[in-house]
């Protein structure tokens, strides 16, 4: 029996969601404790593709179970819609599949236009190229507590007094501080007590539901999102998201001890990628950026926005490795990096004059890091056919033998392409 987490050691996007989806095989329970519909986890089985916003990537499996905990900040009708397209696609999601934590905050409508209105105001360069889901004020209102769980939903009369005091809060914020428009209460009311309806099977105690799990000998496997380089505390501040998305987020998200957690996984994307406004010390400017851009397909999954690109940052990954407790590492999208030589992975940041190997904190001095780089060869030739390290050219597999040496921890998983198949995997984190 193990407890596994896996979370993103970058910025987002470094392939959580096929990770999350190939380990679900060894777990029973699979549970997405922070963020919300910001995420987009995208999975290729068999070659069909999904991507799932908030629904755990496990669910695909029809013999496991998946849960929401209280971390996550959960927009309903993104919950309705997701819930849709799986039934369209003949697999159904009943309340036995799918736990959702009565603790769980709810996304707004006024989150959302608070989200969009303080964005418009901000002026260019300060902005942080939010993903416009209202994450930040529905975090903001669970910490200041004004916020609306999914259990206050179930509970129509303490739902309308809470969403009533809330709406004229942000009506003037809105109306009088940001020159957007309004909301209006009865017509959220009426869209919210739909949402309830069909919420409250699925509504119980994820934390419960954990511990039972483990009794019983289960495997529970995490799924973080976003990337450690975005967490509320120890990220690039302000241009992070709204969450603890370090492994000790699945602790306070989901409702366990941090001693009942065996293992921790950090998916290291080969090269790195940021979404959104914010410094990137080894952005690539030129056409090497671009070209692992168009190889790597680097979309958001979430709003289509072209990712900015750049070399492997083994400053981001030795601070993942200690804010998480890294146990081991998923090294993603090796085949993007085949046909181009030399490969660079960054040791240091040089700041004037000063020299850093963790992040510094004072955000001008991360936006002035210039990379110090170690030059790797590159190696030619498609790999994703590769399902053991021996089918790698021998620079692919030094390659990922220095970002192992960087980051001073080994690599559990291999992945050569987005398919299930498309993996090497080297050491099972529920095996011990
Ligand atoms: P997540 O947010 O961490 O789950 O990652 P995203 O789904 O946003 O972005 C990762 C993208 O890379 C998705 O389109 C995946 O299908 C794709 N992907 C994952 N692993 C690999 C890989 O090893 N090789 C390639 N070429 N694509 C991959
Ligand atoms: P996954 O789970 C990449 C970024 C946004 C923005 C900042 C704040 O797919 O890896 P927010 O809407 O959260 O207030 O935006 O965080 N961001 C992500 N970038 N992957 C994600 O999720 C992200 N979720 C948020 O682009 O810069
Ligand atoms: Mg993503």
């Amino acid at each position: 029996m193990a407890t596994v987490v896996v979370i993103g050691t970058q910025w987002g996007d470094e392939g959580k969601g096929k990770i999350v989806d190939l380990l679900t095989e060894y777990a029973d329970l699979i549970v997405r404790f922070q963020g919300g519909n910001n995420a987009g986890h995208t999975l290729v089985v068999d070659g069909e593709k999904f991507i799932f916003h908030l629904i755990p990537s496990g669910i695909l499996y029809e013999d496991k179970r998946c849960a929401i905990g209280n971390g996550v900040v959960l927009d309903p009708a993104v919950l309705m819609e997701e819930l849709k397209e799986l039934e369209d696609k003949g697999r159904k999601i009943t309340p036995e599949r799918l736990m959702i934590s009565e603790n769980t905050h709810l996304i707004m409508p006024y989150h959302k236009a608070l989200d969009h209105a303080r964005e418009a105001a901000k002026s260019e360069g300060k902005k942080i190229g939010t993903t416009g889901r209202g994450i930040g004020p529905c975090y903001e209102d669970k910490i200041v507590r004004n916020g609306i769980k999914v259990t206050d939903l179930l509970d129509s009369a303490l739902f309308r007094e809470k969403l009533e005091n809330n709406v004229a809060e942000k009506n003037f914020l809105l109306t009088k501080m940001l020159n957007a428009e309004p909301v209006d209460a009865g017509r959220i009311y009426d869209e919210y007590m739909g949402y309830a309806e069909v919420l409250a099977p699925f509504a119980g105690n994820v934390s419960v539901l954990i511990d039972e799990t483990r009794q019983k000998g289960g495997d529970v496997l995490f799924e973080g999102a976003q990337g450690t380089q975005l967490d509320i505390d120890h990220g690039t501040y302000p241009f992070v998201t709204s969450s603890n998305t370090v492994a000790g987020g699945a602790c306070c998200g989901a409702g366990i001890g941090p001693s009942q957690i065996d293992c921790v996984i950090g998916i290291c994307k080969a090269y790195t990628t940021r979404v959104g406004s914010g410094p990137f010390p080894t952005e690539l400017f030129d056409d090497t950026g671009d070209l692992i851009q168009r190889k790597g397909a680097e979309f958001g999954a979430t709003t289509g926005r072209r990712r900015r690109c750049g070399w492997l940052d083994g400053v981001v990954l030795k601070d993942a490795v200690r804010l998480n407790g890294l146990n081991g590492l998923a090294i993603t999208k090796l085949d993007v990096m085949s046909d181009i030589d030399p490969l660079g992975i960054c040791e240091s940041y040089q700041v004037e004059g000063e020299n850093f190997t963790s992040m510094p904190t004072n955000i001008r001095k991360v936006e002035k890091a210039k990379p110090v780089y170690r030059q790797v060869k590159g190696w030619a030739g498609d790999i994703t056919g590769a399902r053991s390290m021996d089918d790698l050219p021998r620079e692919a597999r030094d390659y990922v033998h220095s970002i192992e040496a960087q980051a001073g921890t080994p690599a559990y998983v291999v992945s050569v392409g987005p398919d299930r198949e498309q993996t090497i995997l080297l050491k099972n984190p529920f095996e011990g």
